[in-house]
């Protein structure tokens, strides 16, 4: 069965694979543009990036509800056990893991990543998920950064990369990461959420188009698109 990712809107993604789906940050309440609530999803599996609330998002009461397993940092696991949450997976930058659907290894972000209530967040990350039908970088929320190169090693089908720029690289410093990525597929993410993020989607696929050999895989909140 193919691996089929869905964008949810802002950096939210599910991913369908080998008859589980995986949740990255699932932030819908407070969200303009998720395409779905909270309570509509039923992850086995949710990963978080970093603290920020527009990533941690519902996590609480979605691992509650249906007993996900939480993969995230060490610093947000003890924050996520305090509140309650019990199946708790913790890694930190440079780990990989091997799970039942898949590896999972964290990549260092150029960010923040302090807690809604002002816990710290420890380091934020990205996530290199290497399932059996492919490999999926989700960047976080990062700034460009050239160690890039160094994940390209992974030999991803597939980057989530953030373009909104203000919080994390704009769409130039994206075409840039895609460069060094060697990756064949690009996402973008984290734009449109809000007017500071705003940017025009189709004049960055047309970038991604001119200067890299990336395919721009644009979706729009609720449309999902299958890794082959
Ligand atoms: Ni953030
Ligand atoms: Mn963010």
């Amino acid at each position: 069965m193919a691996t089929k990712i869905e964008f949810l809107g802002h950096s939210v993604f599910q991913i369908h694979t080998a008859g589980k789906t995986l949740l990255f940050d699932p932030f819908f309440t407070g969200n303009p543009v998720a395409s779905v609530t909270a309570d509509a999803v039923n992850p086995d599996v949710i990963l978080l990036t970093h603290g920020h609330g527009d990533h941690v998002g519902d996590v609480v009461e979605i691992a509650k509800r249906t007993g996900a397993l939480v993969i995230s940092n060490y610093e947000i696991e003890a924050w996520l056990q305090k509140q309650g949450v019990e199946n708790t997976h913790s890694m930190h930058i440079g780990g990989a893991h091997k799970f039942d659907f898949g590896t999972v290894k964290l990549t260092q972000a150029f960010h923040g990543s302090m807690l809604p209530d002002g816990s710290n967040g420890g380091s934020p990350a990205g996530i290199v998920l290497r399932l059996e039908d492919g490999v999926i970088y989700h960047a976080g929320d990062t700034g460009l950064f050239s160690d890039m190169q160094l994940i390209a090693e992974e030999s991803l089908d597939v980057a989530i990369l953030p373009i909104g720029d203000n919080y994390t690289m704009g769409p130039e410093d994206s075409i840039r990461a895609t460069q060094f990525l060697s990756v064949p597929n690009v996402i973008p993410c984290h734009f449109n959420t809000w007017p500071l993020i705003e940017q025009d989607a189709d004049g960055w696929a047309k970038l991604i188009r001119e200067n890299t050999e990336a395919e721009p895989v644009v979706l729009k909140p609720g449309e999902a698109w299958t890794l082959d």
